[in-house]
């Protein structure tokens, strides 16, 4: 179905961007004059307090690259539905790529607020790619940032930073427990079993776990156990404490990560705040994308 939408949207941008090709003022073989745009892609979020994180990473891309036209696309259909009937239009990223060529932008930097580089990611340096073959002619450009946690330095930086979000009260004895989304993309799901190796140099109770991959929280509960621990956090690995965070994570339901560590005796604290509401880790994205822009200097 993604892949659908996807080679959907790629049409109706190649029909879009035959503009480009004869951009006023691009003789045969001249150079266009520099013009540059930083495009921000993430799944999407429909929940109020998500959206309001989005605008503080908007601000926070606007300071780092003030001369730079700023645009969002969400990869999620059902996501731009829902904003649609709240008034709110939002492109997938090959027709918001299209727009941007079409407008003129001879660089485009690409900024990827993934976790990981999974199918999405994956679906979107692909559209990336496409683009950049169609059009670097004239000395255009586009490249897409890295997502998160794509390496040793991106995770011990995420761990950190995360760990400034944890209630004061939290003593190191206390277990700090992840919920990564998981992914069906079985490279990019590892990187959740890395991250979990990488931060235990950083605080060894701290466990990654995922919902929909690997490992899972019969993986972690065993390793809560054998450090003795008898008070969990619960925080989410995902830019947005949505539906995963609220209801498998930390909801009422006797199948909730909450309720099955309540079962086991632990006690459970819940931190319901995504990754991309803590500006320290919008900054780690953030160096992702400066890696690139650096090459349109
Ligand atoms: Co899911």
């Amino acid at each position: 179905m993604t892949r659908r939408v996807c080679v959907f949207s790629l049409v109706i941008a190649m029909l879009l961007v035959t503009v480009p090709y004869s951009a006023p003022g691009s003789g045969h073989g001249e150079k266009l004059e520099k013009k540059s745009a930083v495009m921000l892609v993430a799944f999407g979020t429909s929940v109020p307090e998500a959206l309001t994180a989005f605008d503080q990473i908007e601000k926070q891309v606007r300071e780092a690259f003030p001369n730079e036209e700023v645009r969002w696309a969400f990869t999620s259909g059902i996501i731009r539905a829902k904003l649609r009937e709240q008034g709110r239009e939002l492109d997938p990223p090959a027709v918001a790529l299209a727009k941007l060529l079409e407008a003129g932008y001879t660089h485009i930097a690409v900024a990827s607020f993934h976790t990981l580089p999974g199918e999405e990611f994956h679906d979107l340096y692909q559209d990336v790619r496409a683009f950049g073959l169609m059009s670097e002619a004239h000395g255009r450009k586009i490249l897409v940032s890295r997502p998160l946690l794509s390496s040793r330095e991106n995770m011990e930086a995420v761990t950190k930073a995360l760990l400034k979000g944890v209630p004061k009260d939290r003593k190191p004895e206390d277990a700090i427990v992840l919920m990564g989304h998981g992914s069906e993309h079985h490279p990019g799901d590892a990187v959740y079993a890395a991250m979990n190796f990488y931060s235990m140099n950083v605080d060894p109770n701290l466990f990654v776990g995922t919902v929909e991959g690997n490992p899972t929280l019969d993986d972690i509960a065993p390793k809560l156990k054998d450090n003795g621990v008898k008070k969990v956090y619960l925080m989410p690995l995902m830019a947005v404490a949505g539906d995963h965070a609220r209801n498998d994570m930390c909801g009422d339901e006797s199948d909730s990560w909450k309720s099955i560590l309540k079962q086991q005796g632990f006690q459970v604290e819940c931190v319901l705040k995504g990754t991309a509401e803590n500006s320290e880790i919008v900054d780690i994205w953030l160096d992702n994308l400066r890696k690139i822009h650096a090459h349109f200097e």
